[in-house]
């Protein structure tokens, strides 16, 4: 982009500019604010949104405000937006970016609660996010800063680099495109972290190849892009079914999808199913069972249906982490085999355990976790089984009971081991004994106190337990383990820079999702709008048309708004921006494009930034 321009609006930003900010559950505000001088020293990184997709997990943070997450307690606002792309205004030489770069921002910046002004560890703290933790950067801010020591706190949380910098970009490539590089990478990552335990004890990532895969409440926008980077495997890799479930109105659209019809033109059987048939449960079972199940939307309903449909072995993916902290997944673990010797017992039982190989790291190793604490729960009436699992345990371990006084009394015995840790404090790993509703009432008492990554066996099985979904989803990404265990459970929601970095190099087009668009002046009716409906598609906002309406994308829709605005003022800028793209959206059939925003910024008076 043109030095100038980049000056003039880094004149602009040290003005007051307006955002979107939450501002209490269930209420969205666009506020006038400013960014601090400190922003424009060597201590900041200042850039201007380009555009923001909206996403239906803003929502819950709408809704939540300070009890969400990733929002801190005492906040009395917070910026939105985190599928965002941005334009570098001012940069340090030290942060590795210059001005006039396009960034993608990579959203998850701390995998451990942390205060996130100043990124100390707090139990209090949030799991800080682009979005949902800050006031002075978000997707749906006209300027932004970001302190140049993030981009080393993100890295060492590991997720890697926060700023994805566009390169190269192939000459269609929109706005919207790489905004959608955030979305892209929960899904991509979603997939990668998909894994298979093999009966030699190995792991096998990603969607095994011509497996029979489901999406529950699929019509969603995340499920297209989720199986649109399927279509996009090799052949050989490809599922050889897909169940997707819907309302029989999404169902219609979808049917007549490129995506759909060339996955069923490459010999994939594609079922789109409605998901209030009073039979689909049995329709689902003569497809399947699925080796992978993405829970699309948060309710008792389709968790219930995924337990349901799974393949044994297979892995369910709560992909949709529910507000409602009562929800979950019912899990029916069966009998331990019983082993010759208790030595036997508690050396297999420890090596079933596994573990993410760091909290953003998709491989996974066996045995209890490193430096982690082990509770043992249910052992109080069978001392020798107890003596068994110490005795296998290494020099060092740090371990505790969950029966008061158990601990103690072993201390003398047991001296190599650590028994110092609070008896109430959070856990790595878990062996509960006994079963029945002794076993499932110790995992209810123990689920809040799981660490991330945790890792719970059962060692008599034989129980029924039931997993929260958000507990899961945000905060413990733990595993049940053991092969009693009927299914895997695994979770994304913190995209990684390496998989953000794949769609801003070589990006999938995603422009034929837009289904609405908004200026930032007029993206608070459209956020409300699409809550309410839940309509199919992507809807993105051109923050630096601000002025642009809230339209449906349709050359008829385009004009019949610019005739509403009239030709006056900053509205009659906006009716030139729309009448100069819908010529082009009705040559091409009403489908978004980087040509439709360049005719858009051309009308509205404002250099294309990708030009
Ligand atoms: N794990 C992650 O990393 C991650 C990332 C982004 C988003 N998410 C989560 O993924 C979910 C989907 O997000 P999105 O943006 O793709 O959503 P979306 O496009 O707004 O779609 C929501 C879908 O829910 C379906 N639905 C509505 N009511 C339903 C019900 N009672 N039962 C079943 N389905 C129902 C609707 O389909 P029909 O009208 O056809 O039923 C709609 O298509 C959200 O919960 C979001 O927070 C997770």
């Amino acid at each position: 982009m043109d030095p100038a321009a980049i000056e003039q609006l880094l004149e602009q930003a040290h003005a007051t500019h307006r955002g979107i900010f939450i501002v209490g559950p269930g209420k969205l505000s666009l506020i006038e604010d400013r960014l601090p001088e400190t922003a424009f020293t060597k201590e900041g990184i200042v850039t201007a949104s380009l555009g923001n997709c909206r996403c239906s997990s803003d929502n819950k943070a709408i809704q939540q405000f300070t009890r969400h997450a990733r929002i801190p307690r005492n906040a009395e606002r917070v910026a939105l937006g985190h599928e965002t792309v941005q334009l570098v205004l001012h940069a340090p030489p030290a942060s590795g970016l210059r001005p006039g770069d396009v960034v993608a921002i990579t959203p998850g910046h701390s995998s451990t609660k942390v205060d996130p002004v100043s990124f100390e560890p707090s139990p209090e703290g949030v799991l800080a996010a682009l979005g949902y933790s800050y006031t002075h950067l978000g997707g749906l801010r006209t300027f932004n800063v970001v302190p140049i020591k993030s981009i080393k706190i993100v890295r060492d949380q590991g997720f890697g680099a926060l700023f994805n910098i566009v390169r190269d970009l192939p000459p269609w490539a929109s706005l919207n495109t790489l905004a959608h590089a955030e979305p892209f990478a929960c899904c991509y990552g979603a997939l990668k972290n998909t894994f298979v335990l093999e009966a030699d004890g190995e792991f096998t990532y990603g969607l095994p190849p011509r497996c029979r895969l489901a999406y529950l409440g699929g019509t969603s926008r995340m499920a297209m892009i989720n199986l649109g980077i399927v279509s996009a495997l090799p052949e050989s890799e490809q599922p050889m079914a897909v169940a997707i479930t819907g309302s029989p109105a999404k169902l219609k659209i979808l049917e007549r999808t490129e995506l759909i019809t060339q996955l069923r033109r490459r010999g994939v059987r594609v079922e789109l199913l409605d998901r209030a048939a009073p039979d689909l449960l049995e329709k689902l079972r003569k497809i399947g069972p699925f080796e992978v199940v993405f829970t699309n939307y948060p309710s008792q309903e389709i968790y219930d249906q995924a337990v349901a449909i799974i393949a044994r072995g297979g892995n369910i993916n709560n992909y949709a982490g529910a507000v409602d902290p009562d929800i979950g997944y019912n899990m029916k673990i069966a009998r331990a085999t019983r082993t010759p010797t208790l030595r036997d017992e508690a050396r297999a039982r420890l090596a079933f355990l596994h573990h993410p190989l760091s909290p953003t790291d998709f491989r996974r190793r066996h045995g209890p976790q490193p430096g982690g604490l082990l509770l043992l729960a249910g052992f109080a009436a069978a001392p020798d089984r107890l003596r068994g699992y110490l005795e296998a345990l290494p020099a060092g371990q740090r371990v505790a009971c969950a029966e008061p006084g158990l601990a103690a009394s072993l201390r003398a015995q047991f001296p190599a081991l650590d028994f110092t840790a609070d008896a109430d404090g959070r856990v790595d790993d878990a062996v509960i004994a006994e079963g029945g509703a002794a076993a499932r009432d110790a995992y209810a008492v123990l689920e809040p106190r799981l660490q991330r990554g945790a890792a719970v066996t059962f060692a008599d099985g034989e129980s029924s337990i039931f997993i929260r979904s958000r507990r899961a989803h945000y905060d413990t990404r733990h595993q049940i383990c053991g092969p009693e265990v009927p299914w895997t459970m695994t979770n994304t929601s913190e995209p990684q820079s390496e998989d953000m970095a794949i769609q801003v190099a070589k990006p999938v087009d995603l422009d034929w999702l837009v289904a609405g668009i908004a200026g930032l002046y007029h993206a608070v009716e459209m956020i409300g709008d699409v809550a309410e409906r839940e309509p199919f598609g992507s809807f993105f906002t051109l923050v630096q048309l601000p002025e642009l309406p809230y339209v449906r994308v349709a050359a008829a829709d385009f004009r019949a708004k610019a005739r509403e605005l009239g030709g006056a003022g900053e509205a009659g800028r906006a009716a030139k921006a729309l009448l100069e793209a819908a010529p082009e959206l009705e040559k091409n059939g009403g489908r978004w494009s980087r040509r439709v925003e360049e005719l858009l910024y051309a009308g509205y008076g404002v250099a294309y930034p990708l030009g």
